[in-house]
């Protein structure tokens, strides 16, 4: 069986005593192993939801991350004083490239604030561009390099190369497959690299029907003909009209909505303290 839970979102089911923060982090367990999969923005908020939720982070066997920004790795100081020394990390090679948004005429840094020099004293660092297994069909999807259909990205976003400020091309950006005997439930971070590119590079690389998809699918500043696209193309994964959808983080209330009413109850919220079971 696989369980995966929601330690961490912008929200918190009803009357939850959860904390909600713009940000996300999964657990994800199997019969092989425990996987965290991204910190949220805080350690506060990770380890408090963990307490609430009676999870120890300590028996987590190994760490995945999603990409850089903060929302994402803004928990890691704190899950470091709490895991096992050596856990495995995995991420993109291009995780510590200094990532930043512009506001108000400014450069904010919003990459990962530990050098991978830190990390590597307290994690055994696994940094690749193609997919790595994790636990036992658990994987990373690798680097997503086909990018036919729109993107997750926000105009903010850049990283500086040769002192001149350019579009974050979010290379570090990735999610997780996991195969289960009924197919394959992805997970998303942020899928800055597009949701329909996505899903496309795990169709190429992995077998079986797509069941399900956790996360925060980028969906937000998404056009209504792009999500028009994303209906069409997620009515065509499914059997019954479309995986089963548990979005969440940086989807966006409209595309939320619009996926509603095109795929009804296969679609719902994935608030802080979600548990499902596979
Ligand atoms: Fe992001
Ligand atoms: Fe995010």
């Amino acid at each position: 069986m696989i369980t995966i839970q929601c330690l961490v979102d912008n929200c918190v089911q009803h009357s939850s005593t959860l904390w909600g923060e713009h940000g996300v982090a999964f657990l994800i367990d199997t019969e092989d192993g425990r996987l965290l999969f991204d910190t949220g923005q805080s350690g506060t908020v990770l380890l408090h939801n963990t307490a609430q939720m009676n999870i120890d982070l300590g028996s987590v066997d190994a760490l995945a991350i999603s990409h850089a920004h903060l929302d994402h790795t803004g928990g890691l100081a704190d899950f470091l004083e709490v895991c096992r020394p050596n856990l495995p990390l995995y991420a993109s090679e291009d995780l510590f490239r200094p990532r930043y948004a512009q506001l108000k005429q400014e450069n904010r840094s919003i990459g990962i604030d530990i050098s991978q020099e830190e990390l590597s004293k307290c994690l055994n660092l696994h940094l690749s561009i193609t997919p790595a297994e994790m636990l036992p069909g658990v994987w990373t999807t690798g680097e997503i390099f086909q990018r036919t259909e729109f993107e997750g990205r926000s105009p903010r976003h850049g990283i500086i190369v040769d002192g001149e400020w350019q579009p974050d091309p979010y290379q570090d950006d990735f999610s997780l497959v996991v195969e289960t005997s009924q197919g394959l439930i992805v997970i998303c971070g942020c899928c800055h690299a597009g949701l329909l590119n996505t899903l496309a590079h795990i169709q190429r690389l992995f077998a079986g029907d797509i069941l399900a998809i956790f996360g925060g699918t980028h969906l937000s500043s998404a056009t209504p003909e792009m999500l028009a696209t994303a209906i069409e193309r997620l009515a065509t994964l499914g059997k019954q009209g479309s995986p089963r959808l548990y979005l969440n983080h940086c989807t966006g209330e409209g595309a939320l909505l619009a996926l509603s009413q095109a795929f009804g109850d296969r679609v719902r919220a994935c608030p802080a303290g979600t548990v499902m079971s596979f």
